[in-house]
């Protein structure tokens, strides 16, 4: 049911934890089945993705897909990260199953997330970026404090 490369990812997921004062933190809720994504992305000065990581509540498909989404966007650009869709994940992990595919927008949102809230705090604008809906980060510094 699952590709070689999907179990490997499940198995062994690259660049589980957090990046202590991250350029961009997004966190995402996935609609369909109510799992969580957390992504913290560290640009530098030349907008290049030098780390990225993640935290999930989410199946084996979404752990799989995040890592291969994290080992994808790491050293590009911020333009080169907005073409890590989900579908350019699940080719690189040769296919999901079709009851699946939605586990796989996560790790995308989880990235728009990451960067929009990148851009905010910067204060620029990231030419064919628009906030995802599934976005729930709004608030949640508050809340970590308690
Ligand atoms: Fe929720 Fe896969 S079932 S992310």
């Amino acid at each position: 049911m699952y590709s070689e490369k999907v179990m490997d990812h499940f198995q062994h997921p690259r660049n589980v934890g957090e990046i202590e004062n991250a350029s961009g933190v997004g966190t995402v809720g996935n609609a369909k089945c109510g799992d969580i994504m957390r992504m913290y992305l560290d640009i530098d000065d030349n907008g290049i993705i030098q780390d990225c990581k993640f935290k999930t509540f989410g199946c084996g498909a979404a752990v799989a897909t995040s890592s291969m989404a994290t080992e994808l966007v790491k050293g590009k650009t911020i333009q080169e990260a907005l073409e890590v869709t989900n579908k350019a994940v699940m080719e690189a992990l040769d296919g999901l199953p079709p009851v699946k595919v939605h586990c796989s927008l996560l790790a995308e949102e989880a990235i728009h997330a990451a960067l929009w809230d990148y851009a905010e705090k910067h204060n620029i604008k990231i030419e064919g970026l628009s906030k995802p809906k599934s976005d729930i980060s709004e608030g949640e510094t508050e809340e970590e404090e308690y």
